[in-house]
């Protein structure tokens, strides 16, 4: 199957596409309360897709029917917004947000925590964002498809955590899914060799208990076998000569946060302050 390499010209409609769809989750995601559905999140992601100028590229897909995938606790992967699914305390989801502009689709998503989840659940998060990190540091060119999967395995494995076999990551420009399939368990040295131009998805799913999975009667929901947690983190990565681009990772200055106060000047200014 071939593998598409993007020119310079669609590399820069696929760094549009990514931080649209990374605004889009990290705006959602500081909304998330206990008590919300995950239609609101469905709500909230189309309107914000919306008012910049992307469309979700998943409404429709296939049938889908919604803006965003959530998947809550045992949901692994491809869960469907409800109004009878409410985030509760000590709950985990994943919002899976995929942006279309101008003709190109960038796919990121987290899993975020409400209130406090247990101790492992949350060391299930953590690890699973690790797994996500370790797939992105062996992306260059010349690299090959196994190397990212031995990589986020092995991060897994120390970890005493499972990953799922059934789903992985995908290519990405201008179809949502593309070849190659990107196994997120593997052996380094083999798979299809990275080049320089490629755009990946890496999206590992991390199962607290087996790695199996099983498709609910919907024809999407994907559960694990045993009933346990899963989280996923996933990100939109261009491969270049000497690594990685992600596309979906705000710059820290993007990053919501609050205000700047009137006394934080500057850093030295700041530390005057603690001095004081
Ligand atoms: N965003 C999902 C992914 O990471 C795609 C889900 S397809 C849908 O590949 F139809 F379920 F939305
Ligand atoms: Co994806
Ligand atoms: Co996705």
């Amino acid at each position: 199957m071939r593998i598409d390499c993007l020119t310079a010209v669609e590399c820069e409609a696929m760094r549009r596409a990514g931080r649209v769809a990374a605004e889009t989750l990290a705006w959602v995601g500081a909304q998330l309360r206990v008590g919300m559905t995950t239609k609101e999140i469905d709500r909230l992601v189309r309107l914000d897709t919306e008012r910049r100028g992307a469309r979700p590229s998943q409404l429709g897909y296939h049938g889908f029917p919604a803006s965003v995938c959530t998947s809550r606790n045992q949901v692994v992967c491809h869960g469907i917004p409800s109004e009878d699914d409410v985030l509760g305390w000590g709950d985990i989801v994943n919002v899976d947000v995929t942006s279309c502009l101008g003709g190109y689709h960038g796919d990121t998503s987290r899993t975020f925590c409400l209130g406090e989840p247990a101790p492992e659940v949350k060391q299930l998060v953590v690890v699973a964002e690790h797994c996500l990190n370790a797939g992105i540091s062996v992306v260059r060119a010349g690299a090959r498809l196994g190397d990212i999967g031995a990589a986020i395995e092995e991060v897994a494995r120390a970890a005493g955590l499972s990953v799922v076999r059934e789903y992985g990551g995908h290519g990405i420009g201008r179809s949502m899914h593309a070849p190659p399939h990107v196994a997120h368990h593997g052996q380094r040295g083999t798979g299809r060799r990275l080049k320089a131009g490629m755009a990946l998805t890496i999206e590992p799913m991390l199962n607290l208990g087996s790695p199996d999975v099983r498709l609910l009667a919907d024809g999407w929901t994907v559960v694990t076998a045993d009933g346990r947690p899963s989280a996923q983190f996933e990100h939109t990565v261009l491969v270049t000569a000497t690594g990685a681009e992600v596309l979906t990772r705000l710059e820290p200055e993007l990053t919501p946060r609050p205000e700047r106060l009137p006394h934080e000047g500057s850093l030295d200014a700041a530390a005057a302050t603690i001095r004081a």
